[in-house]
C-alpha cells in the first residue's frame, strides 16, 4: 500500500467511525472476520452440536468448518446415558473421548450434553422404581462421566428439560421416583464430582413468561440449597415467526438477575410450516410426504432466505446487545443437511435452519450475522 492509498484508507475508517450512531450497531456491508468465532471473540463463546457421523470420521468437510468457524463444541447424542452408559457396569466412551480430543486440538470450550434427561435414557436406568436406587444410580453416573472428564469438560448440562410449559415440573420417571429432588441430588453429585466445572440448567421455550417463572423458581431453589448454579441454557429452537423477541429479551434479563449466565445452547430457525401452527390440524395427522408442509424440497427461494437472514439478524442483534449476560451461542448441527429438523416434527422433509447449506457454502444468514460483527458495541 503506498502513502496515498494509506490516506484513502484512514480517511473512509474515520468516516465510518464518525457515520456510526452513536450507542448503536449498524450493519456494514461486509465483515472483515474470518470466520464465526472471530467476528465475536470478544462477546460469547460460538458454538456447535456434532453427530456420531461427524466424531467417527464420516464428515472431514464438516469437521474442517467446524474447525474454522466455531470455538464451542457439544455432542448432539453421543453424551447422553443411552449411549454413553448403555447397561449399568458398561459405558461407551469412544465417541465422547474421540470429540474430547478434537475439542483440545482445536482449543474449544467442551459442553457435555446431557448428565440427566428423561429422553434418550438408558433402559437400566428408566426402569429404577425406588427412590435410594434411583439415587445411588444418579450418582454413579454422574460421577463416571464428570470425573472422566475433569479438565476437558467446561461445562456441563446437568439436568436437561425438567419443565412442563406451565413451569411446573415435568413427570420424568426420576420426578416420580424421586420428586424434585433429583434435580438437587443432580447438581449436587455433579458439583461434587468436580467443583470447577460450569453447571447448567437447559430446556427448550424458555422465552414463555410461565416456563420462565418456573426456572427462576428452580435456580433459587438450587441456590438457596448451597448449589453453585452457572448458567440457564435456553435452547433456541425458534422459527420465522416466533418467538417474539421481546420474549426472549424477559427471560435473559430474568435469568441474568439470578446472578447465573445465559446461555443459548440450541440454535436453529425452521423455515418449514409447523403441525401446531395450522388452525384446526390434528397433530397425530401423518404429515409425511405432504407437499404443504415440505414446499422447499427442490431448493429455498431467495425471498424465504432473506427472510431467514433477517431473523438471524435481528436474533444475532438481542444477543449483542445482552451480551455481558449471555456466555455461549450454540448452533444445533453444523449445515442445514445434518439439522434434526429434516426429521422432526415430521419425518424426511428438507430444511433450512442454520448458518451453512448443505454443501457447506454461507447462507445469506451467516453474511447477515458475520456483517453485526463490525460493529461498535451498544453502550
Ligand atoms: O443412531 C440410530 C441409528 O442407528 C438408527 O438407524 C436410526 C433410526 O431412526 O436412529 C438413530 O438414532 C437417532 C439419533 O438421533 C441419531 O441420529 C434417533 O432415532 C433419534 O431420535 C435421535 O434424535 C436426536 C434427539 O435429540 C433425541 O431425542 C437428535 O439427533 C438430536 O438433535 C436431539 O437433540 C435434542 C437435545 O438433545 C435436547 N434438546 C432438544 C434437541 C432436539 O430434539
Amino acid at each position: 500500500m503506498n502513502y496515498r492509498h494509506l490516506l484513502v484508507f484512514i480517511a473512509v475508517i474515520c468516516l465510518c467511525a464518525c457515520q456510526a450512531p452513536e450507542g448503536e450497531r449498524s450493519v456494514q456491508e461486509s465483515s472483515s472476520a474470518q470466520s464465526l468465532k472471530s467476528a465475536f471473540a470478544d462477546d460469547f463463546f460460538l458454538g456447535v452440536a456434532v453427530s456420531a457421523n461427524h466424531i467417527n470420521g464420516n464428515k472431514p468437510r464438516e469437521m474442517e468448518l467446524v474447525a474454522r468457524e466455531f470455538n464451542a463444541i457439544t455432542a448432539e447424542n453421543s453424551m447422553k446415558s443411552m449411549n454413553i452408559h448403555p447397561e449399568r457396569d458398561s459405558f461407551f466412551f469412544d465417541e465422547a473421548d474421540r470429540l474430547m480430543v478434537f475439542a483440545e486440538e482445536n482449543d474449544m470450550h467442551f459442553v457435555g450434553h446431557a448428565l440427566v434427561w428423561h429422553s434418550q435414557q438408558s433402559p437400566w436406568l428408566e426402569k429404577i422404581t425406588d427412590s435410594a436406587e434411583m439415587a445411588i444410580a444418579l450418582t454413579e453416573h454422574i460421577n463416571a462421566l464428570v470425573t472422566r472428564y475433569i479438565g476437558k469438560v467446561d461445562a456441563w448440562d446437568v439436568v436437561n428439560e425438567a419443565l412442563n410449559e406451565d413451569g411446573s415440573y415435568r413427570e420424568s420417571n426420576f420426578y416420580k421416583v424421586m420428586g424434585r429432588d433429583y434435580l438437587l441430588h443432580a447438581f449436587r453429585e455433579a458439583q461434587k464430582a468436580d467443583p470447577e466445572v460450569d453447571l447448567i440448567y437447559n430446556d427448550y421455550n424458555l422465552w414463555k413468561p410461565e416456563k420462565r417463572a418456573g426456572v427462576v423458581r428452580l435456580v433459587k431453589w438450587l441456590q438457596d440449597e448451597g448449589i453453585d448454579v452457572d448458567a440457564v441454557g435456553m435452547q433456541g429452537h425458534w422459527s420465522l415467526i416466533g418467538p417474539d423477541l421481546s420474549d426472549v429479551e424477559a427471560s435473559i434479563n430474568a435469568y441474568a438477575e439470578l446472578g447465573v449466565d445465559v446461555l443459548v445452547s440450541e440454535l436453529d430457525v425452521t423455515a418449514l410450516p409447523n403441525p401446531w401452527d395450522l388452525e384446526g390440524a390434528e397433530i397425530s395427522q401423518n404429515f409425511e410426504g405432504s407437499e404443504y408442509m415440505d414446499p422447499y424440497r427442490s431448493g429455498l427461494p431467495d425471498s424465504v432466505q432473506l427472510l431467514l437472514a433477517e431473523r438471524y439478524e435481528d436474533i444475532f442483534r438481542l444477543f449483542l446487545k445482552h451480551r455481558d449476560k449471555l456466555t455461549r451461542v450454540s448452533f444445533w448441527g453444523v449445515c442445514d443437511g445434518h439439522s434434526w429438523l429434516n426429521g422432526w416434527p415430521i419425518e424426511g422433509r428438507t430444511n433450512y435452519p442454520l448458518l451453512f447449506d448443505r454443501s457447506l457454502k454461507n447462507k445469506k444468514a451467516y453474511d447477515a450475522v458475520m456483517a453485526l460483527s463490525n460493529l461498535e458495541a451498544e453502550e
